[in-house]
C-alpha cells in the first residue's frame, strides 16, 4: 500500500511522542502519566450483561454506572466494554449496524457520557472496542455496497468477487459454523469476504474512503474521551493471493497510521490490539522495535500455557513463553488474561498441546467449540479456591496488565449448552435472588442465570463473599491490592530462578529500586525445594507484600510449599530492614 495521502500528506516526519505529550491538551479524565495503562489492572464486562438498571431484563449503562463502585472497590483502575454499538447482536454486537450509535438497549449516548465521566471520576480509565475488519451486513454501508455498480466506490466497501476461489490460503476463523470466507449475495450478485461469520462482511481497507471513514470513528469515541480502543481481529485488514491473509505489511502500514494520528491529536490515549498469533508475530504489532503501532497487544500467548501449567503442574510452559514474549520495546505492554468472552483459543498451540488441551479441559464435545473451548475459569479449575486464587496470582504477577473477566473474581460458572460462546457471558451474579440482583424483570433475561447447584446464583454471588473475608472476591481484592504497592507488577524486568522443583515457578521483578520476588507452587502437593538466590539479594529481608511477616532473603534458599501456596515478596536492602529477621515460615494469607 503507498502511504494514505489522504490520511498523512507525503514527508509527515513521524511525531515526536514527548512534544505529542506537551501539545495535545489532556481530555478531561485521561491518565496523568502518559505510560499509565503499565499499571493497570483492567475489569472486562459486557453492559448487556452486567447490570440492568430498567428492569427490562437486559443491562445497560444506568445498572453499569450504579455497580462502578464495585469495580473499584476491587482495585481495577480500568473497564474494557464489549461491544454497546447499534447491532443485531448476531455476534454478541461484534456485527455493527452503527458505529457512532448506542445500541438502544443499553441507553443512550447521554447514558454513556454518563457512565464516561462517573468511571473518570472513580479513576477507571476507559477502553472501548473499535471493529474495523468488518461490520454487520445490517449496516448501512453493506445494504449501499450490495446495491452499487461495480467497480464503484461505494461498491468496493466491501471485497467483492465473481468467484469463492480466492485467497485460499486464509484459514476460516469460525470453522465449527462457517464452511467459507466467501457468501454468496443474491442482490450483488457476487461472493463477499468475511474472515468470521458470513453476517460480517469485511471492509475493504484498499478502498481510501474505508479508511476515512474508520479514522472518523476512531476520532469519535477518542473526542468523546474514551482512553483505549480495542482494535478487534485486527490481523485480518488485507487480503492478498498467496498468502493466510493475516498480518500482512499494509495491515502495519495502517496501523501506524493510526498510531500517528492518534498521537497528533490525543495525549495518553492507547491502542490495544486483538491477535491471537505465535510470539513473533505478536509482538510485531507493537511496532518493529519503534513502537509505532499498538500500546498494548493480549498475550494470546501466554494464556493456554498458564493452563496447561497448571494442570501438568509444571512450570515449564509459564517460564518458556514469557521468556520468548520478553524484552518488548519501551513503551509496549501486554495486556494478560486468563479468560474472557470468546472461546479459550488454543490455535497458537502445537497439534499435541493442542490436544492435551482438550483432553484435558473439553471432555466433553460441547465444551469445544472451533479451536477452544467455551468454559469459565472456576469449572476449568474443578472449582478449586487453592487453584482459582493460584490462577489469579499468576495473571496478577506476570509481564503485563492483567484483565480480569467479570465474575472469574467470584468464581462464576458457565453454561455449555448455551449457544455459540453465549455460556460464559451470562449475566454478573449479583445475588442469590431469581434474577440473581442483575434484574428484577419477571420476563426472560437477555441470557438465562446460571442455575446448577455449584455454580447458579444462590451458591455464587457477590452479596455473599462480600461477607466472607476469606472468599474468592475477597482474595482478588487482596491481591490487586498488593499489586498496586509496586509498578514492578506492571514495568518491572522478570527474571526466573532456578529451582530444584520443576512444579515450582520462581522470579524476581525488579523495577528501579523496587525488586519482588515471586514464587509460586503449581503442584497439588506439597513441594520441599532449593531455589538459588542471586547473591545481590542474599543479604535483603524479604517481606510479605500480603502481611506483616518478613524473612531473610536467605531463608528462602530452602523452601517448604503448601499444594499451590504463592508468595509475594519485596526484597529490601539491610540498612532499610526493620528488626524482624526471623527466618520463620511466612504463611501466604491470601
Ligand atoms: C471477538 C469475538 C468476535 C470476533 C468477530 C473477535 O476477535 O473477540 O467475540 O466474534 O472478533 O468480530
Amino acid at each position: 500500500m503507498t502511504p494514505d495521502t489522504a490520511l498523512v500528506p507525503p514527508g509527515t516526519p513521524a511525531p515526536d511522542r514527548r512534544a505529542v505529550v506537551r501539545t495535545s491538551p489532556l481530555a478531561p479524565g485521561s491518565a496523568a502519566d502518559p505510560l499509565w495503562y503499565k499499571d493497570a489492572v483492567v475489569y472486562q464486562l459486557h453492559v448487556r450483561t452486567f447490570a440492568d438498571g430498567n428492569g427490562d431484563g437486559i443491562g445497560d449503562f444506568a445498572g453499569l454506572i450504579a455497580r462502578l463502585g464495585y469495580i473499584r472497590r476491587l482495585g481495577a483502575n480500568a473497564i474494557w466494554l464489549l461491544p454497546f454499538y447499534e447491532s443485531p447482536l448476531k455476534d454478541d454486537g461484534y456485527d455493527i449496524a452503527h458505529y457512532e450509535r448506542i445500541d438502544p438497549r443499553y441507553g443512550t449516548m447521554d447514558d454513556f457520557k454518563r457512565f464516561l465521566a462517573e468511571a473518570h471520576r472513580l479513576g477507571l480509565q476507559v477502553f472501548t472496542e473499535l471493529i474495523i475488519n468488518h461490520t454487520s451486513t445490517a449496516h448501512p454501508w453493506f445494504q449501499a455496497s450490495r446495491r452499487a455498480p461495480v467497480g464503484s466506490p461505494k461498491r468496493n466497501y466491501y471485497v467483492w468477487s465473481d468467484s469463492d476461489r480466492r485467497y485460499l490460503g486464509a484459514r476460516v476463523i469460525f470453522n465449527d459454523i462457517e464452511p467459507s470466507n466467501w457468501t454468496w449475495d443474491p442482490v450483488a450478485k457476487a461472493y463477499y469476504w468475511h474472515r468470521f461469520f458470513h453476517h460480517q462482511p469485511d471492509l475493504n481497507f484498499d478502498n481510501p474512503r474505508v479508511r476515512r471513514a474508520v479514522f472518523k470513528v476512531m476520532r469519535f469515541w477518542l473526542d468523546l474521551g474514551v482512553d483505549g480502543l480495542r482494535l478487534d481481529a485486527i490481523a485480518h485488514l488485507y487480503e492478498r493471493e498467496g498468502t493466510s491473509c493475516e498480518n500482512l505489511p499494509e495491515t502495519h502500514e495502517f496501523l501506524r497510521a493510526i498510531r500517528t494520528e492518534m498521537d497528533r491529536r490525543y495525549a495518553h490515549r492507547v491502542l490495544l490490539a486483538e491477535v491471537d498469533q505465535p510470539p513473533p508475530i505478536a509482538r510485531t504489532y507493537f511496532g518493529a522495535g519503534a513502537g509505532d503501532e499498538c500500546h498494548m497487544a493480549f498475550q494470546f500467548p501466554l494464556m493456554p500455557r498458564l493452563f496447561l501449567a497448571l494442570k501438568r503442574e509444571d512450570a515449564g510452559p509459564i517460564v518458556s513463553i514469557v521468556k520468548e514474549t520478553d524484552h518488548l520495546p519501551e513503551s509496549a505492554q501486554w495486556a494478560i488474561f486468563l479468560r474472557n468472552h470468546d472461546e479459550l483459543t488454543i490455535s497458537a498451540l502445537t497439534p499435541e498441546d493442542r490436544q492435551l488441551m482438550f483432553d484435558l479441559y473439553a471432555p466433553e464435545p460441547r465444551m469445544r467449540l472451533n479451536l477452544g473451548i467455551r468454559r469459565r475459569m472456576a469449572p476449568l479449575l474443578d472449582n478449586d479456591p487453592s487453584r482459582m486464587a493460584l490462577a489469579f496470582s499468576l495473571l496478577l504477577s506476570l509481564p503485563g496488565s492483567p484483565v480480569i473477566y467479570y465474575g472469574d473474581e467470584i468464581g462464576m460458572g458457565d453454561n455449555i449448552w448455551l449457544n455459540d460462546r453465549d455460556g460464559v457471558r451470562t449475566p454478573m451474579q449479583w445475588t442469590g435472588t431469581a434474577g440473581a440482583g442483575f434484574s428484577e424483570s419477571d420476563q426472560p433475561l437477555t441470557l438465562p442465570v446460571i442455575d446448577d447447584l455449584i455454580y447458579g446464583a444462590s451458591t455464587v454471588n457477590v452479596e455473599q463473599q462480600e461477607s466472607d473475608p476469606s472468599s474468592m472476591l475477597w482474595r482478588v481484592r487482596r491481591m490487586v491490592a498488593a499489586r498496586a504497592r509496586s509498578q514492578a507488577f506492571g514495568r518491572g524486568t522478570i527474571d526466573f530462578l532456578t529451582v530444584t522443583c520443576g512444579s515450582v515457578l520462581a522470579c524476581l521483578r525488579c523495577y528501579r529500586d523496587d525488586t519482588l520476588l515471586i514464587i509460586a507452587n503449581l503442584a497439588s502437593t506439597p513441594q520441599r525445594c532449593e531455589l538459588m538466590l542471586p547473591a545481590e539479594i542474599a543479604d535483603r529481608t524479604a517481606h510479605s507484600l500480603f502481611n506483616d511477616d518478613a524473612v531473610a532473603s536467605a531463608a528462602l534458599a530452602a523452601l517448604s510449599l503448601a499444594p499451590f501456596e504463592f508468595r509475594w515478596y519485596r526484597l529490601v536492602r539491610p540498612m532499610a530492614a526493620p528488626s524482624s529477621t526471623s527466618p520463620a515460615s511466612v504463611q501466604n494469607s491470601i
